[in-house]
């Protein structure tokens, strides 16, 4: 493309009044007129916040990529969006990823860049931006936050979340003190970044760079080594060449790459949150993406001992090797799928080593078989629903038991730790009204708590069945995401305490034991809860919001829309 047909002249390029208007503003900063002479505008879209801690050091990282833009001949110009604090933002994060993703799309759409640097890392924002990226098409890399360094405490490796579920179960259970509990706060969060177990950032992180969206060794880098942030200076001088070779979004994310991020979320133990990310953005793009599409990865053994699934934490997988050397691993397995270096994913690992067999495994030797989100469907589940079996009790991924019901997170709160409740180890804990409409935003609730009385006698998981999501550093027998979820009135909602529920995740099964007969005299007293929300985006988004199976995006935001822009095109 030649300068003067880029994006950008739309903006700077005229010699008008407007074209006056867009250069003198922007020349307010201090900007020469060579910052205007037709070389391509980068803009780097900014997730940075305090509320975000996560995504705290992204000023930093801006910098470098600025430097590496002027340096390659682009013009960079930095912009915030919004920014979704996982752990700060109420009542769930997930509800405001579409509003990110709208964010960020209509910034992109309306200010003159010609390519895009998304800086993100907290679980959301990863997702957010890239699905709204992809609905305006240009050229686009991200850099990811990166990881904190381990957590540390009393002499051991602690991982965030993870251990957070794992300490305040043992409160539950009177076998850590609340002084213990509260000194371990600390030593959880060294520095900024993201989680550093294998959640949902370090997940999305990863699969970003295995979709070929970053330069390798993007996911894994610790938040605060030097090297991430020679990573953002080169990846500035690389969108430079990305918009002169006009190479866009949907050049990088085919369905291909999208193949190929399933299978290493196999590998890595990643979050379940992945599948409904991957399904948004794909349908973003109009890539043809199903849940059951997730099934390619169902025999890939898990590779990464990370936790949740495994025992390390990712300041370890980035010594060991980091997903140059999972793609190593998984060879002629993964797909061919061009990246921002504009050649094969495999050259990603080209030169790949791995420096710690016990961080990654050999494919040949795996830390556990079959270890890639299972799919599950049945009369409980028609349109589908997840577990992840690496993050389970393996005696527990066949089992049929039955139900304890709470109809919604009010009731499972006032009642799990209930001496008088009757559950048995062989229970099967159900949680209503926590889908995408139901909460609204489908909440990391999916892993209830163990109910105290079992978590007492040394139970530490049980089957649990909702159509809530669950943090990607969470673990246990948890099945996800069921759809049609109980607010719309799926079979989710018609289940009763008592019901018998058989779960078997070889055979991608969930069925509610309960005759059909019944089951329709249930569904004639059902009655759909009214709307609650009269004004606002929650209002937006319970109207508009889609199934787990569909990504949750909201139904007009699916697709995109590449014409420049004019008052139609709005
Ligand atoms: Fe932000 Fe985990 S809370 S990455």
């Amino acid at each position: 493309m030649t300068s003067n047909g880029r994006r950008s002249r739309g903006w700077y390029g005229k010699l008008d009044r407007d074209g006056f208007i867009h250069r003198s503003w922007m020349k307010n900063q201090g900007f020469p007129d060579h910052a205007f002479d037709g070389r391509p505008i980068i803009g780097i879209c900014n997730t940075w916040s305090e509320f975000t801690p996560c995504n705290a050091g992204l000023r930093v990282l801006a910098k470098a990529v600025k430097r590496g833009v002027w340096e390659a001949g682009g013009f960079p110009v930095e912009f915030p969006t919004t920014s979704l604090g996982e752990t700060q933002m109420k009542p769930t994060a997930m509800l405001f990823r579409n509003l990110l993703a709208m964010d960020v799309e209509e910034c992109i759409r309306a200010y003159g860049m010609d390519g895009v640097v998304l800086l993100g890392g907290c679980d959301k924002t990863t997702p957010g931006q890239i699905m709204g990226a992809a609905s305006v098409d240009l050229p686009t890399i991200v850099v990811s936050a990166g990881p904190m360094l381990n957590g540390k405490w009393r002499g051991r490796d602690i991982g965030s979340g993870t251990h957070v579920w794992k300490f305040s179960e043992d409160v539950r259970a009177g076998q850590m003190t609340i002084q213990e509990f509260m000194s371990a706060e600390a030593g959880n969060s060294r520095s900024v970044g993201t989680c550093m177990t294998m959640g949902t950032a370090s997940t999305m992180a990863s699969l970003v760079e295995v979709m070929g969206l970053s330069l390798p060794t993007n996911a894994a880098l610790p938040a605060v080594d030097a090297r991430r942030t020679t990573l953002a200076h080169l990846t500035g001088r690389r969108i430079v060449r990305l918009v002169e070779d006009d190479v866009r979004l949907s050049r990088i994310l085919t369905r291909e790459s999208f193949e190929n991020a399933i299978l290493a979320n196999a590998a890595i133990g990643g979050s379940s949150n992945a599948v409904v990310h991957l399904l948004a953005i794909a349908g973003r793009l109009g890539v043809e993406l199903t849940l059951d599409d997730f099934e390619l990865g169902a025999d890939i053994p898990l590779l990464v001992n990370c936790m949740p699934s495994g025992q390390y934490l990712m300041e370890d997988f980035c010594y060991a090797g980091g997903i140059p050397a999972v793609l190593a691993e998984l060879g002629n397995r993964l797909r061919f799928a061009t990246t921002v270096l504009q050649s094969d994913i495999r050259d990603y690992c080209a030169d790949a080593e791995c420096y710690n067999r016990d961080v990654i495994a050999a494919f040949e030797d795996p830390v556990k078989d079959a270890a890639g989100i299972r799919v599950l469907r049945g009369s409980l589940a028609p349109d589908g629903a997840i577990i992840k079996p690496s993050a389970a009790s393996p005696e527990l991924l066949e089992h049929t038991g039955p139900a304890v019901v709470f109809e919604n997170i009010e009731d499972l709160r006032e009642r799990i730790d209930d001496e008088n409740l009757e559950v048995t180890r062989n229970s099967v804990l159900v949680l209503k009204g926590c889908g995408p409409r139901g909460y609204p935003g489908m909440p990391e609730v999916g892993n209830m708590p163990i109910p105290k009385r079992l978590a007492g006698q040394g139970i530490r998981d049980m089957v649990r069945i909702s159509d809530a999501r669950m943090s990607g550093t969470a673990f246990g027998t948890v099945v996800l995401h069921v759809a049609p979820e109980a607010q719309i009135g799926g079979p989710l909602a018609l289940v009763r305490t008592g019901d018998q529920i058989m779960l078997s995740a070889s055979r991608g099964k969930l069925e509610l034991l309960v005759d059909s007969r019944e089951l329709a005299r249930r569904r004639e007293s059902w009655r759909p809860e009214a709307q609650r929300y009269s004004r606002g985006y929650a209002r937006l988004y319970t109207d508009h919001v889609l199934q787990a199976h569909q990504g949750a995006d909201l139904d007009f935001l699916v697709g995109k829309d590449t014409r420049p822009v004019t008052r139609e095109s709005h």
